[in-house]
């Protein structure tokens, strides 16, 4: 590890809970260089839903770069580029019935959220933006106002700029419903709130802690947003990509955002960000977000190629729903099992989180994890929450020893 510890800036995070030099990867198992192989509950932090090295995305990578495929190209037109439009156009959009337009961002997660606030502020003609609490919605700028963890924020100015921060769904407890407090305060000239351009939320919030909204919350805040012309804008970065089940994790809630942002997944590892807009929301002048990085021609052909194998029927969604199942099984197993731990278990689909209260003990579950090679992270404003986020394509028989794992972990810090 010396060359990372001597060259590479402190601000190095992952290496710091996964002390290794990884080199190769295949599906949901990760390899380092002493050929040590680790079962990856993370991946990619939701960019690896369809596993690492997916065949079918590293076969038409091969093939376009053998025929020499453009590779970069701004964002002129190019035959990749066509293609995903089509893909995601017949396969994700039109059985859904959205006639969404689609920017392409910067290739990171927070450059499209950047764009969306952009773009939000520019249609409304206003500037405040609520977000809420425990959202993570990326670490620039203006997307950093509307991340709620003081750690992104310490020692920096100026980056709470033009935003409100509201209590998400269930963050005052199970008998308060923030959604009417939102909306007290948006029709009290006495609030001190200013009617913003746009809410931003996370359906469920992935770095925040595993925070679930309920379907009948977000259904409440759409409402709210329709009845003011305020823009919703579903940060689907994290939750989308089939990750809840559906390709959309709002789809089950029946709302239709005005904005969506995706990154993370759709690119299967590559980077790669959309916007999706609802087409009067999209009043950009030509070059108004630009970027060298939106013509990510990689990017397209993978996606095109896991939309093809994935998502022309719903097989995938069954099986993230059953193994979904299973990950729930086992937490709230595990959480009659050691009373002790005081464990809360939440999640949706295949984003599963075990809050683990008394302070430090989750980073110990997610260390002996490691020792014992199962890759596994924490989440939170405190990371007390330990977060379980396989590829979505991992193989029961896989999914079962990484659950086995952790549940070994569980065993050993509930003696300490
Ligand atoms: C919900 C959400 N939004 C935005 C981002 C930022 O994406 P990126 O790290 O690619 O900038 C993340 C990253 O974890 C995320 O989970």
């Amino acid at each position: 590890m010396e060359i990372f510890d001597s060259l590479e800036s402190n601000v190095r995070s992952y290496i710091r809970s996964f002390p290794t030099v990884f080199d190769r990867a295949k599906g949901s198992i990760i390899c380092d260089q002493n050929g040590d192989e680790y079962i990856d509950f993370l991946a990619g932090a939701g960019s690896l839903n369809y596993g690492h090295n997916n065949r079918i995305v590293s076969e038409a990578l091969i093939s376009y770069l053998q025929r020499d495929g453009i590779v970069h190209s701004l964002d002129k037109g190019t035959k990749a580029k066509e293609n995903f439009l089509r893909d995601f156009s017949e396969l994700i959009l039109a059985p859904r019935g959205y006639d969404y337009k689609i920017q392409f961002t910067g290739p990171t997660g927070t450059n499209a959220v950047e764009a969306a606030l952009k773009l939000a502020r520019l249609v409304t003609g206003r500037e405040n933006v609520i977000a809420f609490t425990n959202g993570y919605h990326g670490l620039t700028m203006g997307a950093l106002a509307t991340t709620g963890n003081a750690h992104y924020h310490r020692g920096l100015s100026g980056t709470r700029n033009g935003v409100t921060r509201m209590p998400f769904d269930g963050y005052l407890g199970e008998g308060v419903n923030t959604a009417d407090y939102l909306e007290k305060v948006l029709d009290d000239s006495g609030s001190g709130v200013d009617l913003p351009a746009a809410i931003l939320l996370e359906t469920v919030q992935g770095e925040g802690g595993i925070n679930v909204a309920r379907d009948s919350w977000l259904q409440q805040i759409a409402a709210i947003c329709e009845k003011r012309e305020i823009l919703l804008i579903v940060d689907d970065i994290q939750v989308g990509n089939g990750r809840t089940g559906q390709f959309f994790s709002f789809e089950n809630a029946g709302i239709r955002p005005d904005i969506v942002c995706i990154s993370k997944s759709i690119g299967s590892g590559l980077p790669m960000s959309i916007l999706l807009l609802n087409p009067e929301v999209d009043q950009w002048q030509p070059g108004q977000h630009t970027g060298t990085f939106r013509g990510n021609n990689l990017g397209f052909v993978a996606a095109s190629a896991i939309l093809r194998a994935y998502w022309s029927d719903d097989m995938l969604t069954q099986d993230v729903l059953r193994k979904g199942a299973i990950i729930e099984e086992h937490l709230q197993d595990w959480a009659v099992e050691y009373p002790q731990l005081d464990l809360g278990v939440r999640g949706r689909g295949f984003v599963w989180g075990i809050e683990v209260p008394d302070n430090g003990l989750a980073g110990q579950v997610s260390r002996f994890s490691f020792e014992n090679n199962l890759i596994i992270e924490t989440c939170g404003s405190t990371g007390s929450v330990v977060k379980l986020l396989p590829p979505l394509t991992i193989e029961d028989d896989v999914l079962a020893r990484g659950l086995q794992t952790l549940g070994n972990s569980f065993a050993r810090v509930a003696t300490m």
